[in-house]
């Protein structure tokens, strides 16, 4: 049942830093901090590219590992939503590795990937929730997580389980490749090892997340920036939007914004930034000046340093804990995917069973 939650969004919303804990027993020894994997009947070390596919939020969370095995672990990755890249017929190297990522492991395109992906001889690794599931059955590899079992259309704690799965296994592939120091390593397995009492310092933010959904409740078009490993977030954001308050949103790289949407801006459109102060704040920072001297209004999420900063020109800010720019993209998901909980509620929408949708695609 739902906990004594009004819905089951909001139990499993609640339900991410158990999840996200539970999922790094998983794959972390306690005792060595060492990532542990399944048996894989290949070799990291072997792996000359990657390509990751998967539909929705779990494409999302594949876009998120991109931008963390190119960077952490130096792999050639490339990336497209399934229901593409299975009629795209890319060249492929032999022996590459194919990263799956499914909730239900039963969605159709991803399933077609797949198959398309192993009969070209790619090696295939599938993160899935269900582990009974046909992805399960087909693939060479699957790691598993601890989610249990979601319920929500929208996807929540699935994502963020996909997303610590993906952290580990960019960390022993960059072990493997040998291009990520032991300290280094080390210094990444801690802060992945916090995220679950930071995750839990997110629900004392309740009340201003339900602020700030008061002014996005009253738009007809929400714009969501982001960059580097935050930009998936910032798209992972738009969709939660669009697929459970029924409004208009879209997901830019917040350095796209003048080549085409800031002709969009004025007053009645939020700006949602999902912007730790990493290396990239300070081009986030220009980018969102350049949007509120167009009148937008500026919601934004970001930390004590970068709350400084954005005060003077947002409408909202909410400080959430400062963590690693590694494992940012995790802690933020859950205030952004809060946010649109909380406008859907403002808007009186079938939360769990959004109109139109299916929890799991299986047609094409
Ligand atoms: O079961 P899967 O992870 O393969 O599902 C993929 C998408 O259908 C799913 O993530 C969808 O986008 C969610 N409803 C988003 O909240």
């Amino acid at each position: 049942g739902k906990d004594g939650y009004r819905h089951f969004m909001e139990k499993e919303l609640h339900e991410h830093p158990s999840v996200i804990g539970q999922t790094l027993q998983r794959v972390v020894d306690p005792v060595t901090r060492e990532v542990v994997l399944p048996e894989l009947p290949f070799a990291l070390a072997d792996i000359p590219r990657a390509v990751i596919t998967a539909c929705g939020s779990a494409y999302y969370a594949g876009y998120v590992a991109r931008y963390w095995l190119e960077a952490e672990a130096r792999l050639p990755v490339d990336i497209d939503v399934a229901s593409e890249l299975r009629y795209r017929n890319p060249p492929l190297t032999e022996g590459g590795l194919a990263l799956l990522i499914s909730q239900s492991g039963e969605t159709a395109d991803t399933l077609a990937a797949l198959r398309g992906l192993r009969a070209s001889g790619q090696h295939v690794m599938s993160v899935l929730n269900v582990e009974t599931s046909t992805m399960a059955r087909e693939s060479d590899v699957v790691l598993g997580m601890d989610a249990g079992p979601e319920i929500s259309v929208a996807s929540t704690k699935a994502f963020t389980a996909q997303l610590s799965v993906l952290a580990a296994l960019t960390i022993a592939m960059g072990r493997a490749r040998g291009v990520m120091t032991p300290a280094r390593q080390q210094h990444l397995m801690a802060a992945l090892l916090d995220l679950p009492s930071e995750a839990e310092r997110i629900f004392q933010l309740g009340e201003q997340i339900r602020a700030m959904a008061h002014i996005v409740a009253k738009a007809r078009d929400v714009l969501y920036l982001g960059r580097g490993s935050c930009f998936p977030i910032a798209l992972e954001g738009a969709l939660k939007l669009k697929e459970i308050s029924y409004i208009h949103a879209e997901a830019y790289a917040a350095g796209e914004m003048k080549h085409g949407p800031i002709s969009l801006i004025d007053d009645t459109v939020p700006i949602v930034a999902v912007a730790p102060s990493t290396i990239l704040f300070d081009k986030t920072l220009s980018n969102l000046q350049e949007a509120r001297a167009r009148g937008g209004k500026i919601l934004a999420f970001t930390d004590e340093t970068g709350a400084e900063r954005l005060r003077e020109i947002a409408e909202a800010v909410i400080v959430l804990p400062h963590v690693d720019a590694f494992v940012a993209p995790i802690l933020y998901t859950i205030p952004v995917q809060m946010l649109a909980y909380e406008v859907a509620l403002l808007r009186g929408t079938d939360v769990d069973q959004p109109r139109n949708l299916a929890k799991s695609v299986t047609v094409e």
